[in-house]
């Protein structure tokens, strides 16, 4: 039996309407259907665009939301059967790592009491000397000095707040961390020195994790199987190398046409596959295949009608598409999609970076963890998303932390900040 498993999870939200009355006039199909297993000490890479429903699933795991259907099972427990206070003290094994790390943070906490929090609520040591010394260690092995236990929040970098998001869920001792994009408000150097960390705990720590990201670069070399979504579904699953080598489902084929390849003769006659229109919405999936609407190789019968299971293929390959060895064989020709040369300029704007296209990046040199020059110069879109990223990361963690917190509240003996922080909003 694997650590976890997750069988058919639905997560459907209501959409309400009516001023008196709330009715309900449909649904978000965020999750719809997703069987998936993670092996102990092993990472599984969930990647996938924006809005296919990774956060929702990561979220559904953690039971931060409710499930429609389907079952969570962790150790062989499932989840769902736990009742209240059970289900609290079981979630210390299964931590979450956000993406904003400023906005996860509480900001008029200093690190020893927002690291201390979650250990008293769980009964994680006799008293709060015992849990210092404990933060304290965690602090080593995440790369942060002792003496951060007594500063606040914005008094770190980017790159060093994730760090005290990780020692977060390190003092909990989880079995299982997700991990939600846990690099992508982070400056490129950065990104690679904390999947360069997540990669030494596991392998230190014997850690499992999920790792979240709508970038396949990052997960590649950090994950020994990776899950690709769509529309609230998985569309293909293989073990990494498999992955790379040879995609299966024509959405993971564009995805990969994207990533750029280290070598500039490989880079120079790299195709990309474009994908035509945009992600359709969840509340009003298309029928039969999720993604004919806009599959290059979609085929008049089956794929408008008939929804694709995801099978096995060989090799511990899953994909969910009719066609998937017409198309490997090229017997099922492209029927629709822009292929063109992804020349080196063509990719200055794909969303990967090349370092972590690479294989391992070895850590830069100089200043460690400075703030992004770059990004000073993003547009005013990515800012907005980035705000938006970050009251999403506020409110998960706050859930989280109240969700792991006992009915009757704990006697807690770190005693808030009496500083009152302003929110750290200076960062990017
Ligand atoms: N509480 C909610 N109520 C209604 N709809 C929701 C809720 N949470 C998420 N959704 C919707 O569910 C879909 C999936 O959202 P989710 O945040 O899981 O996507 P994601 O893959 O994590 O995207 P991103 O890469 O932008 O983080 C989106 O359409 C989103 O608007
Ligand atoms: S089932 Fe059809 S539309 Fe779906 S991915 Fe395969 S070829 Fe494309
Ligand atoms: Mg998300």
């Amino acid at each position: 039996m694997s650590l976890l498993e997750l069988d058919g999870v639905k997560v459907h939200f209501p959409i309400k309407r009516g001023v008196l009355f709330d009715r309900t006039v449909g649904h978000v199909y965020a999750v719809d259907g997703v069987s998936l297993k993670v092996e102990a000490g092993q990472t599984y890479g969930l990647v996938g665009e924006s809005g296919c429903g990774k956060t929702t699933l990561g979220r559904s795991v953690l039971r931060l939301v409710d499930i429609t259907e389907g079952s969570v099972v962790l150790d062989g427990t499932d989840l769902a059967k736990l009742p209240g206070e059970e289900l609290r003290r079981f979630r210390r094994r299964l931590q979450m790592v956000f993406q904003d790390p400023l906005g996860s943070l509480n900001p008029r906490q200093n690190i020893e009491s927002i690291l201390s929090e979650g250990m008293v609520a769980h009964g994680i040591g006799k008293n709060q000397e015992e849990r210092r010394e404990k933060i304290k260690s965690i602090l080593d092995k995440v790369g942060l000095p002792s003496n951060a236990l007594s500063r606040y929040p914005h008094e770190f970098s980017g790159g060093q707040r994730q760090r005290i998001g990780i020692a977060r869920a390190l003092v909990l001792e989880p079995d299982v961390i997700i991990c939600d994009e846990p690099v992508s408000a982070l400056d490129v150097s950065v990104q690679a020195q904390v999947i360069n960390l997540l990669d030494e705990l596991q392998e230190e720590l014997g850690l499992t994790y999920v790792v979240i990201a709508h970038d396949l670069a990052v997960v590649r070399h950090i994950s020994d199987t990776i899950g690709v979504m769509y529309l609230g579904s998985l569309v293909e699953e293989a073990p990494s190398d498999a992955l790379y080598a040879e995609p299966k489902h024509p959405y993971t084929k564009a995805l990969m046409s994207a990533v750029p390849v280290p070598d500039p003769e490989v880079e120079d006659k790299r195709e990309r596959i474009l994908l035509t229109g945009d992600l359709p919405s969840p509340a009003n999936p298309p029928s039969g295949c999720r993604f004919h609407t806009r599959c290059p190789w979609a085929q008049a019968q089956r794929c408008s009608t008939e929804r694709p299971e995801l099978r096995d293929v060989g090799g511990g390959h899953r994909v969910a598409c009719h066609f998937a060895e017409e198309i490997a064989a090229g017997t099922v020709k492209r029927t629709a999609g822009e292929v063109v040369s992804a020349t080196r300029e063509g990719v200055e704007d794909a969303p990967v970076s090349e370092e972590l296209a690479a294989a391992k990046v070895p850590e830069q040199a100089g200043p460690p963890e400075q703030e992004s020059t770059k990004a000073e110069a993003v547009g005013t879109a990515a800012k907005v998303e980035k705000a938006d990223k970050a009251v999403e990361a506020a409110e998960q963690a706050e859930k989280l932390v109240k969700a792991e917190k006992p009915d009757e509240p704990a006697e807690q003996d770190v005693e808030p900040a009496e500083q009152d922080v302003e929110p750290a909003d200076k960062a990017t």
